[in-house]
């Protein structure tokens, strides 16, 4: 009798066990789903959040001052349409020759709008189908006015093109070291435009690092790749190298090496590693050439001139010597009060230790003043705004 109650209580336990084993899982399983349904909700709304913040630039009603764009319907052009844009990729119409992706052609679109195309060489190999995806990836999600706008593309089997809006005046590079041909008046930028360039330029790069995220970091920040429209506005181009960095604050992405000689910031250089502060130095580099009318690297220029930014540095930091190292066709064009901040500002971006450099919008911030609201009129000295040699640079 008693061992059968015995048994019976055994039992009796171990069914208790099982129900509350079984109890146990339930409850655990629920707690997984429930935090799996969390996580994927979680993730949904960021992405939610991250579009939200590109639609909102789009519409111009962000609350938070933040721009924001929409993933842009990028147009696929046909070969033969932009074969009969550019008159068959004629000579006459070649307005660049670009470093490493190809020749750029102006051409005009059958509804009549003035385009600028890349053509991609064929011996641009893997590098350059790389820098082709990221261009238009890149840039069918940004979108500012400080930015080229990629109008389209072409990707066929041999050919890849990028479609640009046009910019009638070119790279910034061009203005500031101008090719003396015979007989003509040397065309040069004068104060205001060029610290306006360098304000827009500022913006461009301050939306990239500041207004998406994660950031883009340009990588290939030059004066070649600040673009100038038929009224001397600046946009920045040229995305082919584009990195997206890393969300922490501070934080950095390890890449190999690219860019381009003398803008190329030091740690990156030695370590490969990549922050928004390396496009800090570059623009740097490129406020430099604004003020001293030099290019970055130039080593038949007299002993201790040849890397812009060694010969520079030391004398931008004081007063009675920082005009020495300016431009000589800017002369009596500013005032020494504003070619010192300008210096300053140059002085900073181009430490040699990234964490010291200023942020693109403390840079925006500071340019600010310095570039006096006004419409526009002659940008560029040494000639009249119809004379022959501005129709000559404007109508590429
Ligand atoms: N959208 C555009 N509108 C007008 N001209 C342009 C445009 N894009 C490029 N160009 C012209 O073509 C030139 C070459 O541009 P490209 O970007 O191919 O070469 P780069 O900037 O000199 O060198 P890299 O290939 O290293 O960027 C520019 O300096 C500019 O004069
Ligand atoms: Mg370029």
């Amino acid at each position: 009798m008693e061992e059968r109650e015995e048994a019976y209580q055994r039992k009796e336990r171990a069914s208790l066990v099982a129900i509350v084993v079984l109890a146990c899982l339930a409850v655990s399983s629920l707690f997984v789903a429930f935090s799996y349904y969390c996580y994927i909700r979680n993730k949904v709304s960021k992405r939610h959040r991250i579009n939200k913040k590109f639609n909102c630039e789009e519409k111009g009603d962000c609350q938070d001052g933040k721009q924001e764009v929409t993933d842009k319907e990028m147009h696929v052009f046909t070969f033969k349409q932009l074969h009969s844009a550019t008159c068959g990729f004629s000579k006459s119409n070649v307005v660049g020759h670009g470093g490493g992706f190809g020749l750029v052609y102006r051409g005009v679109l059958n509804d009549g709008r003035k385009v600028a195309i890349k053509f991609m060489d064929n011996n641009a190999g893997k590098q350059g189908g790389e820098e082709f995806k990221m261009e238009v990836e890149l840039l069918s999600r940004l979108r500012s006015p400080y930015l080229l706008s990629l109008l389209g593309y072409c990707s066929d089997n041999s050919h890849k093109l990028l479609v640009y809006e046009f910019m009638a005046n070119g790279g910034l590079q061009k203005h500031l070291y101008p090719i003396i041909r015979s007989g003509s008046v040397p065309l040069r930028l004068d104060w205001e435009t060029r610290m306006r360039i360098a304000l827009e330029a500022a913006k461009g790069l301050e939306y990239l690092h500041e207004q998406v995220s994660p950031p883009v970091i340009h990588r290939d920040f030059k004066s070649s790749n600040v673009l100038l429209d038929r009224d001397f506005h600046a946009k920045v181009s040229d995305f082919g190298l584009a990195k997206v960095g890393s969300d922490k604050a501070g934080g950095h992405v390890s890449t190999r090496v690219l860019g381009t000689q003398g803008y190329v910031a030091p740690e990156y250089a030695l370590t490969g590693h990549l922050t928004t502060k390396s496009d800090v130095y570059s623009y740097g580099i490129v406020l430099l050439e604004l003020l001293t009318g030099r290019v970055p690297v130039d080593m038949k220029r007299a002993t201790g001139e040849g890397v812009l930014v060694s010969w520079a540095l030391p004398q931008l930091a004081e007063r009675d010597k920082v005009v020495d190292v300016m431009d000589p066709t800017l002369e009596g064009q500013y005032s020494t009060k504003e070619v010192v901040q300008v210096a300053a500002i140059a002085a900073m971006c181009v430490q040699e230790e990234a964490d010291y450099r200023p942020l693109m919008a403390d840079v925006v911030k500071s340019l600010v003043p310095l570039v006096r609201s006004r419409g526009s009129g002659s940008k560029l000295s040494g000639c009249s705004p119809n004379s022959p040699g501005k129709a000559s640079v404007g109508s590429q």
